[in-house]
């Protein structure tokens, strides 16, 4: 459930009418709602409220600085993938305590920066990086926490790009290696164990492969204990998926039944990295229409915002409904496009849309994870402005970039 609806037939977040952000920073504009991530991120908290469980939100999802603020106000913790995602998450106030740091490619840099805070847990992802992690803790006199990242071996049934947890894909531990694994760390001296972690994949939308992925991690757990090794945390990553259309993925609390019905007995604190679920439908992206290109084959209804501002349906051929934002235009088939100078920028194809004219607005929805994040500079075109919502106020989180911003990102050679 989200807070952007037609009123008086107006899009609206929240309170806010559409047009009155767009006159204020113009198109395109990414558009948040406090209101439907404070939602988001409450249902979940509770639906785990049997369990001892730290939220560790996933900062790669949506990592504005306002976004990141209001969710610590909330409660949550970060899971970070980057000394950028932890100095984000830490200037807006998220406890270095509950800041995880997942990820296959560490740097030694990036493992001394998370070493100084200190941060909770390393999910470490080969025995190469467990090596490394020793060695730079022990250069500073500290020992790192550790979770190892187990891969499970299941398939998600998701797109192809975002599947995490075959033992094809780059990420975690074999399972069968994982027990050596875990014996080796226990000889590290700068090394502490404390859990283990596994991430199979996003936008899931059935249960049964996290089932399935999460039964092989508790068997796990149930040798490593016997082994003597003290597992203390279970992290579950993310993924739990969205509707982004027709999809009707399993509910959060679904989702808690089960993972409480697995994991309970093994005592141990939860933690999960849920990103999507949180950012995805609590934000939108707002374009306006430059012109409907008619030829006799095709109508085209060509927008002001395009693949380098959200690149998903280029990437992964992804949905986003898209809804005018003055409601009760006439229908018709048309493709909706970007201006970007690739065929792969278009944000649907032969859909039934509303009749625009140049200057109307359209919302592309569920735009708020892996939206700005993913964004560039593409046909040097300008990062476009974030806006935030909380009932009848909005405020500009990151203002549009300057042509200045962007042309003075580079320089000439000394010799030129
Ligand atoms: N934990 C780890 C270790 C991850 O790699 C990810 C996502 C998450 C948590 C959060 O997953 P979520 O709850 O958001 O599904 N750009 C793609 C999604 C890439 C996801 C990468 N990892 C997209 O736009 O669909």
């Amino acid at each position: 459930m989200d807070y952007f609806h037609y009123k008086n037939g107006i899009y609206h977040a929240e309170d806010v009418p559409l047009p009155k952000i767009a006159e204020a920073v113009g198109t395109p504009f990414y558009c948040y709602s406090s209101a439907t991530f404070t939602r988001h991120f409450n249902v979940l908290k509770e639906a785990f409220a049997a369990i001892p469980t730290t939220i560790c939100y996933a900062v790669k999802a949506n990592s504005n600085l306002a976004v990141l603020k209001l969710l610590a106000g909330l409660g949550a913790g970060a899971d970070t993938v980057s000394e950028g995602e932890i100095r984000r998450a830490v200037a807006a106030g998220i406890p270095v305590e509950k800041v995880v740091f997942s990820g296959v490619g560490k740097t030694r840099d990036e493992m001394r920066y998370a070493l100084s805070l200190p941060i909770s847990q390393f999910n470490v992802e080969s025995l190469e990086e467990l090596e490394q992690l020793n060695e730079v803790a022990a250069s500073m006199g500290v020992i790192a926490p550790v979770a190892v990242r187990v891969n499970p071996d299941v398939v998600a049934n998701t797109h192809e790009k975002i599947t995490t947890g075959r033992k094809e894909d780059k990420f975690g531990i074999p399972y069968d290696m994982a027990p050596s694994v875990y014996a080796r760390a226990a000889e590290l001296p700068h090394i502490k164990v404390q859990g283990i972690t596994t991430h199979i994949g996003s936008q899931l939308t059935s249960l049964e492969p996290f089932r399935k992925a999460f039964q092989r991690v508790v068997s796990l757990v149930e040798q490593l204990k016997a082994a003597g090794h003290a597992i203390e945390v279970v992290d579950l990553g993310g993924g739990l998926g969205i509707p982004y259309a027709e999809e009707a993925p399993p509910s959060p609390a679904e989702y808690a039944q089960m993972i409480i019905k697995e994991i309970q007995h093994l005592g141990c604190r939860l933690e999960l990295e849920p990103g999507r679920v949180i950012a995805g439908n609590a934000g939108i992206l707002v374009s306006s229409l430059l012109y409907m290109k008619r030829t006799p084959h095709r109508e085209f209804a060509v927008i002001d915002a395009a693949m380098n501002d959200l690149m998903r349906p280029a990437m992964y051929g992804s949905h986003h409904n898209i809804f005018p934002v003055q409601e009760g235009k006439p229908m018709q088939k048309a493709d909706i496009v970007g201006p970007v100078c690739e065929t792969s920028d278009v944000f649907t194809k032969q859909a039934d849309i509303p009749d625009l004219k140049p200057d109307d607005l359209v919302a592309i929805r569920s735009a708020g994870a892996y939206g700005a994040v993913m964004s560039g500079t593409y046909n040097t075109r300008l990062l476009i402005p974030e806006v935030l919502v909380e009932g009848d106020k909005f405020a500009v989180i990151r203002p549009r970039q300057t042509y200045e911003e962007l042309l003075g990102l580079d320089q000439f050679a000394d010799w030129q």
